[in-house]
């Protein structure tokens, strides 16, 4: 099934659908994303319950031909002075990944968060996925930083990568670099 398939971007879903899908996510993709730690059949329902009830996140549930393709969402900073920021999360059930999804659903939640008055979407990805990166790459966001050991899964420390793009459309590799000479 490719992207070009009809695909319905939507802000809510049912508790029994949205765990369905997080027990389908296969250990490949949980190991590239982890928000929710171990998804089993014991803990999905509260997973889900308290996903559901979050206010600070902006949640998109994308749908092709009736079925949860995909999990996605904007998260709003508490701190008054990071308003104009949010951090982009995106899952694509195994099923679906590699057929432009990603890449669909992500524009449209750029979009959004412009639309919404955001200037900048950042995010975190783990430093050999590289197929996301490459995917953000190709959006538009641009590499902010490395995080060396930053977070521990089944007892290994991985490097974090953090990635922004900006609505003003401005390119700061050239100032991220200056900053970097002057404080070396
Ligand atoms: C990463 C993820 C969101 C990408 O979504 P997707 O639907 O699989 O990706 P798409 O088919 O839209 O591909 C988009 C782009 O990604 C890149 N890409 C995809 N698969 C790739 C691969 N195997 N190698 C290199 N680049 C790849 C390409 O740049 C592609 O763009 P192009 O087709 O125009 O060349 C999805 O695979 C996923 O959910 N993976 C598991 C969880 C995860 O990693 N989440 C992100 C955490 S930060």
């Amino acid at each position: 099934m490719s992207s070009e398939s009809s695909l319905r971007i939507l802000h809510k879903t049912s508790p029994k659908i949205f765990q369905e899908f997080l027990l389908k996510l296969e250990k490949n993709t949980l190991y590239n994303f982890n928000p929710f730690g171990k998804i089993n059949p014991s803990n999905v329902s509260s997973i889900v319950e308290k996903e559901l009830f979050r206010k600070d996140k902006i949640k998109f549930f994308s749908f092709c031909e009736n079925s949860l393709i995909a999990y996605s969402y904007l998260t709003k900073f508490q701190k008054k002075s990071k308003k104009h920021n949010c951090i982009l999360g995106i899952v694509i059930g195994d099923k679906w990944q590699g057929e432009g999804f990603g890449k669909k659903i992500c524009k449209h939640m750029i979009n959004y968060a412009w639309q919404k008055n955001f200037e900048k979407v950042w995010l975190t990805v783990f430093d050999n996925n590289t197929s996301a990166i490459c995917l953000y790459k190709s959006l538009g966001f641009e590499i902010e930083g490395i995080f060396m050991n930053d977070e521990q899964y089944l007892k290994k420390q991985r490097h974090v990568i953090s990635m922004a793009i900006f609505n003003n459309k401005r390119n700061y590799v050239n100032k991220r670099k200056k900053i970097w000479q002057n404080i070396e």
